[in-house]
């Protein structure tokens, strides 16, 4: 899959200094043991199901073009990272000690116990195919697109009002289902990181029904080189499917909260 670039004069609109924060943004606190975690902003409303190990250990399905490049990212930003592939990937650990050095191959069967967040990087049509009912209390990171020239047609899709991701969540209800890293391409995910508080920076969308894993998600988010923004619940993720106003495009924090937030109302 390749997505669409974005018009240079979207990051002239960038970051501009002075303004506040955006609907959505997460912030950052200090916990009372001196620890820093981020927080949604308390619009969000939901509640959550649980604290989040600071550095968690991160488990992903799908040894593809999205879970290589993240591996490596989430390596070089000091996660400790394990892959599972397709039961069809053949030298699945020379490709991971190549692509992604320091990441490690575990068994499909394992990866969820051993994985605090997961990310869902397959296919969309093979996405049943993890397995879910090992995800209990999980934060799970669907980062799926459901697109008909790549994935075909798949008419119980056409047909549901649930957003994909809800259509995912629905698989096992005690997983902590967010939607993310979704909307851009993976090729961006590799370019586009700067540091925290640079003007240009990019941001991604997490939307979940579960405050404390979009928190998670953020953070996550935040040491890959993106600015977060809170999107709210799981119904929200519409706007960042294929097709959408958020897919494939370069925005920034404020960009995207406002669209997130303009989405939102006319859905309501
Ligand atoms: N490419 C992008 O820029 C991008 C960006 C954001 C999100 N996404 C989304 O992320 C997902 C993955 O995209 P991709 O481009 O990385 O696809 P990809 O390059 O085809 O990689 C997906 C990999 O997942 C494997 N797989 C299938 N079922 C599996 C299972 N049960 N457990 C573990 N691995 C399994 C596939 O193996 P088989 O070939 O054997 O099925 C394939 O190796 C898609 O839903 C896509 O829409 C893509």
């Amino acid at each position: 899959m390749h997505l669409i670039g974005t018009p240079c004069a979207e990051r002239l609109f960038r970051g501009a200094r002075g303004m506040s924060a955006p609907t959505g943004a997460f912030t950052m606190e200090t916990a009372p043991d001196g620890r820093r975690r981020m927080r949604s902003p308390p619009a969000a409303g939901t509640s959550g199901g649980g604290h989040v190990a600071e550095r968690p250990t991160i488990g992903i399905f799908g040894a593809g073009k999205v879970g290589t490049a993240l591996a490596r990212l989430l390596v070089d930003a000091g996660y400790e990272v394990a892959l599972a592939g397709s039961p069809r990937q053949t030298a699945l650990e020379l490709l991971v000690s190549v692509v992604a050095p320091g990441a490690r191959v575990a068994d499909a069967a394992h990866l969820a116990d051993e994985s605090d967040v997961i990310v869902v990087a397959v296919p969309f049509g093979k996405a049943p195919t993890v397995p879910w009912n090992a995800f209990d209390g999980k934060v799970v990171v669907d980062a799926t697109n459901y697109w008909p020239p790549v994935d075909g047609h798949i008419p119980d899709v056409d047909a549901d009002e649930r957003t994909t991701s809800e259509i995912h969540a629905a698989l096992n209800p005690a997983a902590r289902v967010v939607k993310s890293l979704n909307h851009l391409g993976y090729h961006d995910m590799e370019d586009d990181p700067m540091p925290s508080g640079s003007p240009l920076r990019r941001a991604i969308a997490v939307v979940g029904d579960d405050a404390d894993a979009r928190a998670a998600v953020a953070r996550i988010i935040d040491d890959l080189g993106f600015d977060p923004v809170d999107g709210g619940a799981l119904g929200n993720g519409r706007a960042l499917e294929p097709g959408h106003p958020a897919f494939g495009r370069e925005l920034s924090a404020r960009e995207l909260a406002s669209l997130l937030e303009a989405e939102r109302a006319v859905a309501a």
